[in-house]
């Protein structure tokens, strides 16, 4: 017989083993349990690695398999001591590495019980019997469990930023640029919320369908990330308020600013993925500067995760924590020192006589065009400089001016006293938070 197409109509064990072998080793970073199969890419991976071994299915075929397997899974799961029939001939033989798979990243597995009835619906059961002990459902303490069962492969598949429940712990500026930028992305306005004490900035929010409401816990216990987004002093007492309500399905993102990720770990419930963002104002108009750093147990697709919902709010880079006062000065304050030189260029143009509104539009458009130009071309300032600077002509004469004001150490200054103030904060925070 010609062993040159398929190799064999039905699966075998063999066949079975390195299907799930290549699943478990490519499942590192990706979600073979979301609600339905995303992750194409993977499986097409999965494709050529077993095309190559000599098994010749299709795509869909091993997608259903992979269907058949998880069914399974979770039928032993719920029926742990009654013999769990499936459509798996020797089932027995893959559920050391179902479970391997299933469960090296499932934290909540008890909760995800019934999370894939569409695949318990379309299959029969005929199969071998299991004596799987399976954990039991942890409690939460949340009393609203809307969300409850998003798994937290969720958390880790950034293509399903759409299923994301999303919360905001404070309404001002910067929650409100977040949230812009995060609903120009996949996310959708009915799977956010915002808290504040008062209404005054809630009716924006509201304007974009996102829901509001008075109550921080309510914020929490609907979300899977949180973004802390109150006054730096306000965090602790917003973190006490809502700690006993943070679960392991939660990512609690802070952007207070000089309020460090060893305050935020200390005031919530141990292990606790927590993540230090620093936005700065730009983000309202996706044009922001971020940078974050994870705390002890946020992983690797934490980051990714939040990488993912941020990036449409502008540049979105991770760096170590001792980096973020050193932003805050460069970005969050920048944005400050450069509205500064914008109103500083424009007051100029109106001492020599151009009439202000004027004066300040050409100004900041100056200011865009030269970021645009500084980002886009990718050359180093000082060579965009040097490219204005015709010998003997205008520019050259201005920067002099500007260097004898001394506006380059000025503006170093500038970032160095901010950074300053921030670790400061920072440790008054720290010291607020212990009391
Ligand atoms: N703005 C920036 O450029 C920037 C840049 C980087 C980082 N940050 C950080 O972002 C955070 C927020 O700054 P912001 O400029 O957005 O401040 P903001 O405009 O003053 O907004 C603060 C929000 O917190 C709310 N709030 C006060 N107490 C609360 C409580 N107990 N529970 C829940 N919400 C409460 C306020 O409610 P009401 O609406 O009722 O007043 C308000 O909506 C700060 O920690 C700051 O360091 C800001």
């Amino acid at each position: 017989m010609d062993d040159s197409g398929i190799k064999k109509q039905n699966w075998d064990v063999k066949e079975t083993e390195l299907f799930l072998e290549i699943l478990k080793e490519l499942d590192m970073k990706k979600c073979l349990d979301g609600r339905k199969v995303r992750n194409n890419k993977l499986f097409k991976v999965a494709h050529r690695r077993m095309t190559a071994a000599g098994y010749h299915r299709s795509v869909d075929q091993l997608k259903f398999r992979w269907k058949l397997l998880k069914s399974a899974y979770y039928k032993c799961k719920r029926e742990p001591d009654s013999p769990a029939p499936t459509k798996i001939q020797g089932w027995w033989r893959y559920e050391k590495t179902m479970i391997a798979i299933m469960e090296s990243r499932h934290p909540l597995v008890g909760a995800g019980v019934n999370s894939d009835r569409n695949d318990e619906a379309t299959e029969d059961s005929d199969g071998d019997a299991s004596m799987l002990h399976w954990p039991q459902p942890q409690p939460q303490p949340c009393s609203d469990n809307t969300t409850q069962n998003l798994d937290l492969i969720i958390k880790m598949d950034p293509e399903m930023d759409s299923q994301l429940k999303i919360g905001f712990i404070g309404a001002g500026n910067m929650a409100f640029g977040i949230a812009k930028g995060i609903l120009s992305g996949n996310v959708l306005p009915v799977n956010v919320k915002v808290s504040a004490p008062s209404s005054r900035n809630l009716g924006r929010f509201q304007e974009l369908g996102i829901a509001v409401t008075h109550s921080n816990v309510e914020v929490v216990c609907g979300s899977d990330v949180v973004f802390v987004a109150v006054k730096p002093h306000l965090v602790p007492l917003v973190l006490n308020e809502i700690s006993q309500h943070i679960t392991d399905r939660h990512i609690i993102v802070s952007v207070a600013a000089g309020v460090t990720l060893a305050t935020v770990e200390e005031l919530l419930p141990e292990n606790t993925v927590a993540i230090r963002l620093m936005p700065n104002l730009p983000c309202m108009v996706q044009e922001g500067a971020l940078l974050f750093a994870r705390g002890t147990h946020a992983k690797q697709e934490d980051g990714a995760l939040l990488r993912s919902l941020l990036h449409r709010c502008g540049l979105v880079e991770e760096g170590p924590e001792a980096w973020i006062d050193i932003h805050t000065g460069l970005s969050g304050s920048g944005v400050a020192f450069v509205y500064l030189f914008a109103e500083a260029l424009a007051e100029g143009a109106v001492k020599m006589g151009m009439p202000s509104a004027l004066a300040h539009s050409i100004a900041s458009q100056t200011v865009l065009g030269a970021g645009r130009l500084l980002r886009d071309s990718g050359k180093h300032p000082a060579q965009l400089r040097s490219e204005v600077c015709t010998p003997g002509g205008t520019t050259i004469y201005g920067l002099h001016t500007l260097e004898q004001g001394g506006v380059r150490a000025a503006t170093m200054s500038a970032v160095e006293s901010a950074t300053e103030r921030a670790r400061e904060l920072g440790r008054k925070s720290a010291a607020g938070g212990r009391k």
